[in-house]
């Protein structure tokens, strides 16, 4: 994680610290894999705090059946750890477990405007025409994140460029505080948003984010997917007739192609020219198999080691709760720093 290490001069009063957030939805896939699970296991071991958190509290600002809440909890946490995460070395918890984000973000309420928080592009694509109908939660969602990231003084943030606007308005939100209480005491944190290969499209049409919600299960190489399956999707991605290009310019305007051979690229830990320069002349019909193979290779140890680990669910809720308690003493001093700068009374 090159980008990481740079800090803003804003925040270089602050030792560095990552914190990432991911839904606990469900259905993860190869996109979620590049695109978070991996990147957040590269960053542990490079010198820096790392915490990552199974945001169930903003899960719920849509409405979530309890037994799948609970279900996609812990099948996140064992793809976290199954893709090598470490628990010894990353803080793993889900949020609602450190009572401290809700709590500042409850000051983050009163800090944040309205009229920001009208401006989010998700909140006017998720709540679209039915504002009225929507929860306050998922209007209030942004806060609550400025909150999982701030209250570790977190300096870094790796999310998809989706995110890219919340965690510019958590920038906004600490900055306002600071102005407002006189105090130079939340960071303003970095977005870190890495490369192309990073952004996984669809197996039946290029131009198209892998999705958990595409309704063709074809589209998406599943955690959970046996070999046979991933090999079968593969086999059946959509291509062009053409043979493979030998420098990375030849897949423009070619995104189903591209697709492939980014994910390749990823799976291999190799530039796309790289990866060109051995396959460039070849057909799909030899270049599928490889690809089966090289993701059959990387990715059944994990839904392996899921499937484990989902068949001792208490050993996951362990994980978890001593990830929030070692958060927690992190989150537990800025939050009471945050009160008397407010001007609580406490004892
Ligand atoms: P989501 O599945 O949209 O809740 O996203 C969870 C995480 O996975 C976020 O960090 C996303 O940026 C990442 N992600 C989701 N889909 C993709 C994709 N197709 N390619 C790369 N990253 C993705
Ligand atoms: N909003 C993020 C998403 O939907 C998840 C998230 C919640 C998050 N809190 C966070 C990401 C804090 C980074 C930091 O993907």
């Amino acid at each position: 994680m090159t980008d990481a290490v740079q800090t803003h001069s804003s925040s270089a009063q602050f030792t560095p610290r990552i914190f990432s957030g991911i839904q606990p939805s469900g259905n993860l896939h190869l996109g979620n894999y590049l695109g978070a699970l991996k990147r957040f296991v590269d960053a542990q071991g490079q010198g820096m705090e790392t915490l990552y958190c199974m945001v169930d509290l903003h899960a719920i600002t849509v409405w979530q059946d309890p037994a799948a809440l609970r279900h996609q909890t812990r099948e996140l946490a064992a793809g976290f750890i199954a893709a090598g995460l470490d628990p010894a070395q990353s803080m793993l918890f889900n949020q609602s477990q450190v009572p401290e984000h809700a709590q500042l973000a409850w000051i983050f309420n009163c800090v944040a405007r309205m009229g920001w928080m009208n401006r989010m592009t998700q909140w006017k694509d998720k709540a679209g025409k039915n504002a009225e109908k929507s929860s306050l939660g998922l209007f209030a969602y942004p806060s609550l994140m400025a909150a999982d990231i701030l209250i570790y003084h977190a300096t870094h943030v790796p999310v998809g460029e989706d995110q890219k606007q919340h965690v510019e308005l958590t920038r906004d939100i600490a900055a306002k505080f600071n102005h407002d209480y006189g105090v130079e005491f939340f960071p303003l944190p970095e977005p870190v948003i890495e490369g192309a290969a990073t952004r996984v499209m669809s197996l039946r049409d290029g131009t198209k984010k892998m999705s958990k919600s595409d309704p063709s299960d074809a589209s998406r190489i599943n955690l959970t997917d046996d070999a046979d399956a991933i090999a079968k999707k593969i086999r059946k991605a959509k291509t062009d007739p053409e043979p493979l290009p030998s420098e990375a310019k030849g897949l423009d305007e070619r995104p189903d192609a591209r697709n492939l051979v980014n994910i390749y690229a990823a799976l291999a830990g190799q530039s796309v020219d790289e990866v060109l320069r051995d396959v460039g002349g070849r057909a799909f019909s030899e270049f599928k198999p490889m690809l089966a193979d090289l993701a059959v290779d990387k990715l059944s140890p994990i839904s392996t080691k899921m499937s484990e680990l989902m068949a001792a669910p208490e050993e996951i809720d362990a994980i978890l709760a001593q990830g929030a308690a070692r958060a927690r003493e992190i989150a537990a001093p800025i939050l009471e720093r945050t009160y008397d700068i407010v001007g609580f009374v406490r004892g």
